[in-house]
């Protein structure tokens, strides 16, 4: 569920018309609707609220800081990968002691960072780390929490690119070596266990998978508290699937439903890390027609987004519906959607149908909410785009549009050019 639909013709973000946004801001523009990302939160911790839990949103869908600090409002907490994002959680007033800290290439200076802001726990994803950890926690005289991250070998049934809870992934420690880097762990002077991890991939519209590596988890849970291990955290990860198409993913709801009967009457802490099923329904990307062009066979719709400002169409063939902002009755074309950027792989959409848009006109592409923002560029050279809030009738920038000062802002003449 969202706040973007059509009043009559013309489409809205809660209560202001997209076009007023976009003619206000200029394009491209992403927004956000401040009511969509607090629905999407309730429904997590409504979800579970009869059993102890944090929603740790994962930063890494959209770090803008007025989407951190609404959700900061409402209890979030963070799983961050990496020291800037920890300084992003921190900045808009997330507590510490709701941040987990995941990644397979922490660095010492990060480690550091974490242990003096005291966060929550890091998710170990190898041993080597697990040792690194200890070393950096040992110099500063403090125990670090971990929890360490389970590889469960569960097929999340998503694209490729972003399943990660499989033998050959890179991510997390297989289930067959967890009770040795446990042992190991537990051996370490600097380190206390406090829980068990694992995340099996993004944008899962399935319960099954879920249920599946819950259950792997459990039997690690159960049988490293029968060995004294004191674990109180059991974090399952983020990857929760959003309709793009016309999936029917699961809610919170369904996961609630399936995943509590599950850990019923155990003592523990129910870890979440939703990034998408959070921010991606939350947000739209408007863009305007620059140009419309007939090539061999086919349509082309030019418009003034390109792949660095929405990389997903490119980088996973992803699909985002596009829709007029003032939708109108006329003849409908059928359009490759392309940007200004030097590359063939720079569109938003093929093959589309599409109302046969005039030059000028806007276009919103939807669902872009999750991975948009987080993942552009200023490839080609072009200045990142702006970001807006919406809530209710009121509306502002939440970050202003690059400029190409910015574009060159952190380079250096060297003396022999001078
Ligand atoms: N926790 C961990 C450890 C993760 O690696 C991720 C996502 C999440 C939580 C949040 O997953 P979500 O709830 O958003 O599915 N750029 C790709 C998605 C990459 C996901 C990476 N990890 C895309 O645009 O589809």
């Amino acid at each position: 569920m969202h706040f973007f639909t059509y009043k009559g013709n013309e489409l809205y973000a809660e209560d202001v018309p997209v076009r007023t946004l976009a003619a206000t801001y200029g394009t491209p523009l992403y927004i956000y609707s401040a009511a969509t990302l607090q629905r999407h939160f309730n429904a997590y911790d409504e979800a579970f609220a009869g059993f102890p839990h944090i929603i740790c949103y994962a930063l890494k869908a959209n770090t803008n800081g007025a989407v951190l600090r609404l959700l900061a409002k409402q209890g979030s907490g963070a799983d961050i990968v990496s020291g800037g994002e920890l300084y992003r959680a921190l900045r808009a007033g997330i507590s510490p002691k709701k941040i987990v800290y995941a990644g397979v290439g922490k660095t010492d200076d990060e480690i550091r960072l974490a242990l003096s802001k005291k966060i929550l726990m890091f998710n170990v994803e190898s041993e080597d780390e697990l040792r690194a950890i200890d070393r950096v926690a040992g110099t500063m005289r403090v125990k670090a929490p971990i929890s360490l991250r389970i590889n469960p070998d569960i097929d999340a049934q998503t694209h490729p690119y972003i399943s990660t809870g499989m033998k050959e992934h890179k991510f997390g420690i297989s289930i067959d070596n967890a009770l040795k880097n446990y042992r190991l762990a537990m051996s370490l002077r600097n380190i206390e266990v406090v829980g068990v991890q694992k995340h099996i991939g993004s944008q899962i519209t399935k319960i099954r998978p879920y249920v599946d590596a819950m259950e792997r988890i459990l039997l690690l849970f159960d049988e490293l508290n029968r060995k004294k291990f004191d674990i109180r955290y059991l974090d399952i990860g983020g990857g929760l699937g959003i309709s793009y198409l016309d999936e029917k993913p699961p809610v919170p709801a369904d996961l609630a439903k399936k995943l509590l009967p599950l850990v019923d009457g155990r003592k523990l802490t129910l870890i979440m890390e939703p990034g998408r099923s959070i921010v991606g329904n939350a947000g739209v990307l408007v863009t305007k027609t620059l140009y419309l062009k007939k090539g061999e066979g086919k349509e082309f719709v030019i418009v003034d987004a390109g792949m660095n400002d929405l990389m997903r169409p490119s980088l996973y063939d992803a699909y985002h519906h596009i829709v007029p902002v003032v939708r109108r009755k006329r003849a409908t074309i059928i359009a490759d959607i392309v940007g200004p950027i030097c590359e063939s792989g720079d569109f938003l959409a093929k093959k589309r149908k599409l109302e046969k848009v005039s030059q000028g006109e806007y276009l919103a592409v939807m669902s872009a909410g999750a991975y948009g923002m987080s993942m552009s560029s200023t490839y080609n050279s072009r200045p990142r785009i702006a970001e807006v809030m919406v809530h209710g009738s009121d509306h502002g920038l939440v970050r202003s549009r690059e400029t190409y000062g910015d574009l060159v802002r952190n380079e250096i003449t060297p003396k022999f050019l001078k």
